[in-house]
């Protein structure tokens, strides 16, 4: 049997008090209450990477939480990677110049996973790139394209770590 509980959570920026349902994966809550579409649900197993979030900095499978999990979160969604004025962020940027994508299903998991790991180590090698997106499946770029994009969009995590470093 269903049940809801009220939830609160922050989300790319913005407060929501819900309802959830105690069955609901966080992703399912996400697209279908929040109506933030752009993550996306592959294999429902936590192997595919599509459904990637951010969550309280670490970049998780929403597919594998259920939405009261996410009760006092602070979430960043790929919706919430773009500029404040609504424009592409770096990370999209780079994409859409180095052709990093095709069909585009996996391209939000794998913009908010190399978003956590470059807001974490905006230092991080090709190497460390890689280790960390071999959890995210792409079927149709064979990679080489989006490394290219995550090492040029690394250079704005550099420069805004450096300037926030400051006093
Ligand atoms: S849908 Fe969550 S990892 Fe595939
Ligand atoms: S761009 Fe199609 S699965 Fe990655």
């Amino acid at each position: 049997m269903s049940r809801k509980i009220d939830i609160h959570l922050t989300v790319n920026g913005r407060q929501h008090a819900h309802a959830a349902d105690t069955r609901t994966t966080f992703a399912d809550f996400l697209r279908d209450d929040l109506r933030l579409t752009g993550t996306h649900v592959g294999c429902e197993h936590g192997i595919c990477g599509a459904c990637t979030v951010i969550v309280d900095g670490e970049a998780v499978r929403s597919c594998l939480m259920l939405a009261p999990q996410a009760d006092g979160a602070t979430v960043v969604t790929i919706e919430g990677l773009s500029e404040p004025d609504g424009t592409l962020g770096p990370l999209q940027r780079a994409f859409r110049k180095h052709h990093a994508l095709q069909c585009g299903f996996c391209t939000p998991g794998i913009l908010t996973t190399a978003h956590a790991l470059l807001t974490q180590e905006p230092d991080a090698d090709e190497t460390r790139i890689r280790e960390v997106l071999s959890g995210n499946i792409c079927r149709c770029t064979g990679y080489v394209t989006i490394i290219q994009a995550i090492l040029e969009a690394r250079e704005s995590y550099r420069a805004r770590s450096t300037t926030s470093a400051q006093p």
